[in-house]
């Protein structure tokens, strides 16, 4: 963090380290709240409208009142941000929360006004060489709730899943429910099987991924063989590559899970699909 970066906290844009929250925002006490991860590209917000959309959603499907969407000029806020803290390719979180209660109590007050922050983020992206040689992953239970479609501030159990992939010194902890893939802890998951890229199809049971929203565009625009379904967890096992996407790194080819081989190193069709990404990127503007 630069000693002047700044942040957008409730109307305000005070110092990154000097924005401070009440004890009873809902979002510290309960989880409360939702957030989305914008990635700027050559200082332009990257696929903004579907961002905007799914924040939107988000707030709906929690009944926070979504017309803060349109009420605030979050674009605006971003370029700001963008400007004054010199940003070129970053990341930026949106945060709200339900707000600042007057007492600790599961049951929200009505009319209670959301605490809004837009922050910077500075991840640095794998190089090339972390992404051709693969990255390990281990397979998990999706013990997670059953709305993991809301991009909720609620994120334990991703937390732990992501951290116990961490310590097994794996990018990612890939998820099964009921005998079938769903996502990864902090990521979609592609697989590839005879030159079929699949990925499972949106539900309750994940987030609807820009990053996958933008991939699955990326392989209409090439004709590449794509289907969304059902993977069980033997297909998984049996795939011919298998590859990560997020904002914070669009494709991480999975080489290993758990003990088992799945490829050398990252898969042809996952290398076509991060270099098509990239050049995309690259002439985004
Ligand atoms: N997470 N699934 C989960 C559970 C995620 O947390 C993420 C992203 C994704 C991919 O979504 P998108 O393509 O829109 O980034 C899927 C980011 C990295 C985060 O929360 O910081």
């Amino acid at each position: 963090m630069s000693q002047s970066e700044v942040v957008y906290f409730n109307g305000k844009y005070p110092p990154k380290d000097k924005a401070s929250l009440s004890i009873l925002d809902r979002g510290f006490l309960f989880g409360d709240g939702v957030y989305e991860l914008i990635p700027i590209h050559n200082k332009k917000i990257f696929y903004m409208e579907h961002h905007f959309q799914r924040l939107k959603k988000s707030l709906e499907l929690i009944s926070i009142d979504s017309s803060i969407i349109d009420e605030i000029d979050f674009e605006k806020i971003i370029n700001s941000l963008i400007d004054s803290n010199g940003y070129v390719n970053h990341f930026i979180y949106i945060h709200i929360s339900r707000g600042v209660d007057n007492f600790r109590n599961h049951i929200y007050m009505e009319n209670i006004t959301p605490t809004v922050l837009v922050m910077g983020e500075n991840y640095q992206p794998f190089g090339i060489d972390n992404i051709k040689g693969g990255k390990n992953a281990i397979l998990e239970e999706d013990y997670r709730w059953l709305k993991s479609n809301i991009k909720s501030t609620s994120l334990l159990a991703n937390v732990m899943l992501k951290n116990k992939a961490n310590s097994n010194d794996a990018y990612e902890a890939l998820l099964i429910r009921d005998g079938f893939l769903t996502e990864g802890s902090a990521s979609n998951v592609f697989i590839v099987k005879d030159d079929i890229i699949k990925t499972p199809k949106l539900s309750n049971k994940l987030l609807p991924g820009i990053t996958r929203k933008f991939l699955t565009d990326i392989i209409s625009m090439h004709n590449l063989n794509f289907e969304e379904s059902d993977i069980s967890k033997d297909e998984l096992f049996d795939s011919d590559e298998i590859f990560c996407s997020s904002s914070t790194n669009p494709v991480v080819p999975i080489t290993q899970l758990d003990n088992k081989l799945i490829s050398k190193n990252a898969g042809q069709i996952t290398m076509q699909i991060y270099n098509y990404a990239q050049d995309f990127i690259k002439d985004f503007s």
